[in-house]
């Protein structure tokens, strides 16, 4: 499976991808890293493994369409055949989440449908979380469509919050989830064992790792 990560951030879920690459836990290729910032630290760790990256800020294109041209002409190039967001901070032009229907995954730290849609990224997500008393919180891994967090969800896993947490101590929590997470969804892809039936995913032969927290 020829990769490509979209990033805007540090990269942590990139890296995780990486090393499950390299150490064959995860038979996949990653062959570009897109950001729309040259200030993601994604992009240093994308070199630092080889990888070709590609800076495309939307505001560099007159229009809406000619930047998903962009986005698309540079997975044409790199032969991608499958997308992961991993912390990519715009909404993908609609054009590309069409090119790549079923075939394109994000992550986001919370147990999705709850504390999810616009605005609800990074720090946002964990201070909604506590605010609203939750007991568990948790990472998802899902396929894109065109609303923000709500297309099929492909694998969860649920962490616990605790009386004491801060946004951060919970983003602490649950990033360790993700790194195993993603790898996890994007192998059962590339084994093509995921099949898509409406909201529901299903996965042949699917025993889910559970990690302990
Ligand atoms: C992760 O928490 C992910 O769930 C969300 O953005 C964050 C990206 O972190 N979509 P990183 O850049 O991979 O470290």
């Amino acid at each position: 499976m020829r990769l490509a990560v979209f990033a805007s951030g540090g990269g942590t879920n990139l890296q995780a991808i990486l090393d499950a690459c390299r150490t064959g836990d995860l038979p996949a290729d990653v062959v570009a890293c897109i950001s729309n910032t040259s200030a993601a630290g994604a992009l240093d760790r994308a070199q630092a493994h080889g990888v070709p990256s590609a800076v495309l800020p939307p505001a560099d294109f007159d229009t809406p369409s000619a930047f998903g041209d962009a986005l698309l002409d540079t997975l044409d190039q790199h032969r991608v055949d499958f997308v992961a967001l991993a912390g990519y901070m715009l909404k993908v032009p609609k054009s590309v989440v069409a090119a790549y229907r079923h075939r394109m995954l994000n992550i986001h730290p919370s147990l999705l449908p709850a504390f999810g849609g616009k605005g609800m990224y990074g720090r946002h997500v964990h201070e909604a979380v506590l605010a609203h008393g939750a007991h568990w919180s948790g990472a998802t891994v899902h396929l894109v469509t065109d609303e923000y967090d709500q297309g099929p969800i492909v694998l969860q896993e649920p962490v616990p919050v605790y009386a004491d947490d801060t946004p951060s101590s919970l983003a602490e929590r649950i990033q360790p989830v993700e790194h195993t997470l993603y790898p996890e969804a994007l192998r059962l892809f590339a084994e093509d064992r995921v099949r898509i039936d409406g909201r529901t995913v299903r996965i042949d032969d699917y025993a889910p790792h559970r990690s302990s927290h």
